[in-house]
């Protein structure tokens, strides 16, 4: 009767005639909720709501227990089950406790879920990838965490710049306290300051109350200083002083305030040529850099891009509640393949386009939708491939001449790269006449 009037409402029943077979049964299937009698032919109720935790501590059993040994349902409670149920049972109060217990096991499941992924928030965040160029830097890190010195991280953008940050945090005896971010270059330089510093009420108007700056919030945590290339001339004293003596007054404020803050500051600038064109003080450049961590860009460590692409996979397709999915070989080797311009973020957001796009279970090269002609906003990068930015010395006449060739030689070079050194078909890829083509050839030392 019970199993006519669940399957009524959609469920699916498996009975057991005792608590042997329940065990067997708890063993081989994984159930959403479990009701039992109390009394059985073999065993008892509370075997089987033992069987059932031990499976699974929060799968909610239900007892069924004879009118009048209410005592025995109690017990049963104690030991865990969910509720009880009076005999005769009420079809309409069975089914009632049945979509209640399974309500409450998926909140318990959801739980759990959140509490993992909460405790991987607060813990060091995971770090993919084994390449030889990323264990040297992931071993600086954790040098560093053990200490309070002063770390900057630099590397293209979309390295992992500040994961890396956090890593170094939770790794850190600070773990416990605070991380405060900020954006040096998402802030107008005028709110930058009270940003960093805070300030008084009636500092200056609209300041109706007192307000923290990040440096005090920091307190005993860690300061994460991002993109700090960007910081104006005019703040980095400021901050330079604030580095050296961990002191600083609030905008409007006369009073000092002392903190306990450990800086990480990231850029993916290069400082030092920043220091070198006078755009940087170099007494700040000096005090950021006592331990720089350089991470390298992607297409320098080819070995992790497999790995961080199967990382990827498994973690869009959990979010979408899709079977976690194979890259067909042609779609690795084009991974392989890409220069990644945009780093470990690119590979991420491609993975995740990937996954949505697929309807089967094997992702291939269509799926990537890598367009190579992207190649050309990869960032200038030397013979050992080492990240640098591109010359903005001279007139704006002069940097955008420069930049602008090299835009044009990477182009012609990827269309010959097509056309498989066919000039004539280069040209009309790249839609100029052949005698231009033969002259750019020649201006850039292509002929060859
Ligand atoms: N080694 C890695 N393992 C796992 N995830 C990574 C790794 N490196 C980067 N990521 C992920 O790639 C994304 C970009 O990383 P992050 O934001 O730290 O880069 P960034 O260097 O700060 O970039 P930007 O300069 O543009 O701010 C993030 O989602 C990050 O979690
Ligand atoms: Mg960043």
């Amino acid at each position: 009767m019970l199993r006519l009037a669940l399957e009524g409402q959609g469920h699916t029943v498996v009975e057991a005639r005792d608590q042997p077979e329940a065990a067997a049964a708890l063993l081989t299937t994984q159930f959403g909720v479990v009701l039992t009698d109390l009394r059985l032919t073999v065993g008892d109720g509370f075997g089987v709501l033992r069987a059932a935790k031990d499976v699974d501590l929060e799968l909610p059993v239900i007892v069924m227990t004879a009118y009048g040994s209410i005592q025995d349902a109690v017990a049963a409670m104690k030991e865990g089950a969910l509720d009880f149920l009076a005999k005769p049972v009420d079809p309409d109060y069975l089914l009632l406790l049945v979509e209640r217990a399974l309500v409450q096991r998926r909140l318990a499941t959801e739980n759990i879920l959140l509490k993992e992924e909460l405790a991987q928030r607060r813990g060091a965040p995971q770090i993919v990838g084994q390449d030889a160029a990323l264990k040297h830097v992931t071993l600086q890190l954790h040098r560093a965490a053990a200490t309070d010195i002063t770390v900057l991280l630099e590397g293209e953008s979309g390295t992992g710049k500040e994961l890396f940050a956090r890593a170094l945090h939770a790794l850190s005896p600070r773990a416990d306290g605070p991380f405060v971010a900020i954006n040096c270059a998402a802030i107008p330089e005028n709110l930058l300051e009270t940003e960093l510093f805070g300030h008084e009420k009636g500092a200056f108007t609209g300041a109706t109350t007192r307000k923290p700056g990040k440096f005090e919030l920091a307190h005993r945590g860690t300061l994460f200083l991002d993109e700090i290339g960007d910081l104006p001339l005019g703040l980095q004293a400021k901050i330079l002083r604030a580095l050296e003596e961990k002191r600083f007054e609030r905008v409007g404020g006369t009073m000092p305030l002392q903190v306990d803050v450990r800086i990480v500051a990231a850029t993916n600038r290069n400082l030092k040529a920043a220091v070198a064109a006078h755009q940087y003080r170099e007494d700040l450049y000096f005090r950021l850099s006592v331990f720089p961590i350089t991470i390298p860009p992607l297409r320098n460590r080819a070995a992790d891009i497999p790995m961080l692409a199967k990382f990827f996979i498994e973690r869009f397709c959990r979010d979408v509640n899709k079977k976690p999915m194979l890259l067909a070989p042609s779609a690795a080797e084009e991974l392989a393949a890409y220069p990644w311009p945009g780093n470990v973020r690119e590979l991420q957001n491609c993975i995740e386009r990937a996954v949505i796009l697929t309807e089967g279970d094997t992702i291939h090269a269509r799926h990537l939708n890598l367009s190579f002609r992207e190649m050309v906003a990869a960032p200038v990068a030397d013979a050992d491939g080492h990240w640098k930015h591109i010359d903005l010395s001279g007139t704006l006449a002069d940097a955008t001449r420069r930049a602008l060739a090299e835009v044009e030689r990477r182009k012609i070079e990827q269309a010959l790269q097509e056309s498989g050194g066919d000039r004539g078909r280069a040209a009309e890829i790249l839609q100029v006449n052949y005698k231009m083509l033969m002259g750019k050839l020649k201006d850039y030392g292509l002929e060859s």
